[in-house]
């Protein structure tokens, strides 16, 4: 069985549980709720990633098994859509509120309603910035993302072997409005930062290098990336100049860095394309070739982190965390869990022996 598979096993086993626990005894009155009294809310933000909609489902699958009522709600990327959203759920009394954050800096004012009407606030994958009304945080390791990414292009250009290069390279960012993005790209340019110093990576645009998240922030769409790199490689590889690597931090831009090269007449199996999230649409271009790698972060893991943790505060008791996150107004309690490289000899034992998809959606057959 698969360590993952082992700890989720344990973490339902304590789950399961704590849920005969999980009523929380009102002295007072002398009342108990139980789980089927509470209404967890979630707020996600758009459908227009597989990613999203995908962590819903397992979080509603995972709370309705504990009795708890859901109500999950699309912000369709609009930060005053999520904010009315989020406001709502608090007016109504939710009792937790599980937020992936639009924008991470605008819901401070929704956050505070949800506190004040009694509300766990529980940010979920990106943390929600600048505000005290933030419980509690679970996530995967965010520069340790970015480690494999950098890690990945390191491996298949052969540099930790030696290889001199200079190797030319171009790095995409995530959505400024992502906290997690600058994580993801500290994480990359911690990996790749020695190689741009000894020359053997180079990077014709010079965008982001050495570690400038600014200049290369775009939206995390396929037709930004797909944009992005046209220009770039109008602009920079003329000549026939040879593009050997392109940091991607997302799938969604893997997918656009891909459009954008085959559009040019480059095969994208000759350069190292990054990605994350192992999109259904993206692991059979790793099958093929087109994209080398992606990082997989269960979204199965982390509904888990994130029903244990409400498991835990209706028995009363403290969530586990392993650190803090500085939210610009408080250190938030943090679960972080480890994401994993995906390139494609491990698709089959990491995403289809583990029932993520099915060998036939992976192109394996
Ligand atoms: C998430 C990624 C996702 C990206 C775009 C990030 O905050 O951590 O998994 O690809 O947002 O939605």
């Amino acid at each position: 069985m698969k360590l993952w598979k082992k700890i989720g096993l344990a973490s339902s086993v304590i789950v399961g549980a704590m849920t005969l626990v999980a009523c929380s005894s009102n002295r007072s009155s002398g009342t108990t709720t139980s789980a089927k009294d509470i209404t967890i809310g979630i707020s996600m933000p758009d459908k227009a990633l597989q990613r999203w909609p995908a962590a819903a489902d397992d979080l509603v699958k995972d709370l309705s098994a504990k009795g708890y009522k859901t109500d999950v709600q699309y912000a369709n990327s609009s930060t005053s859509t999520q904010s009315q959203q989020v406001q709502n759920m608090a007016n109504k009394g939710d009792k937790y509120i599980v937020i992936a954050s639009q924008d991470g800096t605008t819901l401070g004012p929704a956050v505070a309603a949800a506190k004040k009407n009694g509300a766990t606030v529980i940010a979920y994958d990106r943390l929600i910035m600048n505000t005290p009304d933030v419980d509690y945080y679970a996530t995967y390791n965010l520069q340790g993302v970015g480690k494999l990414q950098g890690e990945s292009i390191v491996q298949k250009l052969g540099l930790d072997k030696g290889a001199k290069g200079p190797f030319n390279i171009e790095l995409l960012g995530g959505s400024a409005t992502d906290n997690n993005a600058p994580q993801f790209f500290k994480g990359a340019m911690s990996v790749l930062d020695p190689y741009f110093k000894s020359g053997a990576l180079v990077s014709p645009s010079k965008k982001g290098v050495v570690d400038n998240f600014q200049q290369v922030a775009i939206e995390w769409t396929q037709q930004a990336a797909q944009t992005e790199m046209q220009t770039r490689l109008n602009s920079f590889y003329t000549g026939g100049k040879k593009l050997d690597a392109v940091l991607a931090p997302n799938d969604a831009q893997a997918f656009g860095t891909i459009s954008a090269l085959k559009a040019a007449g480059i095969d994208p199996s000759k350069v190292v394309i990054t990605g994350q999230d192992c999109e259904s649409q993206n692991v059979p271009l790793i099958v093929k070739g087109a994209q080398y790698m992606s990082v997989y972060k269960s979204d199965v893991r982390l509904a888990d982190t994130v029903t244990s943790m409400i498991s835990d505060v209706t028995a009363g008791k403290t969530p586990k965390t392993d650190s803090t996150s500085a939210n610009g107004k408080k250190e938030v309690p943090t679960l972080q869990l480890t994401p994993k490289a995906i390139t494609k000899d491990n698709v089959k034992s990491e995403l289809v022996d583990t029932g993520y998809i099915t060998a036939k959606a992976a192109g394996l057959n």
